[in-house]
């Protein structure tokens, strides 16, 4: 009886666990967002999601350069607020939209294209899960952290306008 309570305490907790902050709010710049996109071979019609989707910037240039439908994941409210003013300020809402939650949780079978700036230690976390999610054939562009487990098709390093390097690691699954 008392294993039983046990058990049935640590599924409850399990399951009031707030989503976790897989990475901290760092914008990827412009220059490199346009990069990340052309190079992970983004298409008109195809769809794009941006874990973490920050103030939405991947999703408005997914939607607005490439005419994909893009979706992103983000778990800050704020950025979830902005990010959704600024699509419509934009007028882009047939394409792009942003799903308030945790990137762990979301369904991706529908992804031609995944965009992932998160920290290393999350990215060990994601690579199995999005293996599970994703059809054969999608492809994933990651800014500056690699999946380790995967082998890279293609890496590129690309300057900011400060002269930073970014590192893509473009993976096909
Ligand atoms: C480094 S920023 C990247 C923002 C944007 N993708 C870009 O490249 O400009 C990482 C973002 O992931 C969000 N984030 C962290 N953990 C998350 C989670 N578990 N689910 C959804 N978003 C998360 C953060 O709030 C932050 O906005």
């Amino acid at each position: 009886m008392h294993l039983i309570f046990l058990l049935l305490a640590a599924f409850f907790q399990d399951q009031d666990k707030p989503p976790e902050r897989a990475a901290p709010y760092y914008p990827t710049p412009q220059v490199v967002v346009d990069r990340m996109l052309k190079l992970g071979e983004l298409k008109k019609g195809e769809t794009l999601y941006d874990l973490g989707s920050g103030d939405g910037r991947i999703v408005v240039t997914g939607a607005q350069k490439f005419g994909a439908k893009s979706i992103g994941v983000e778990l800050d409210k704020g950025l979830v607020i902005q990010s959704r003013q600024r699509i419509g300020k934009l007028e882009l809402g047939n394409l792009a939209s942003i799903i308030e939650g945790d990137i762990f949780e979301q369904n991706y079978a529908d992804a031609d294209l995944i965009t992932v700036y998160l920290l290393p230690v999350t990215n060990i976390r994601l690579s199995p899960v999005l293996e599970k999610k994703m059809k054969r054939g999608a492809r994933v562009v990651c800014h500056d952290f690699e999946f380790t487990e995967w082998n890279p098709e293609k890496t590129e390093v690309i300057e900011d306008s400060e002269g930073r390097g970014h590192t893509l690691f473009f993976y096909r699954r």
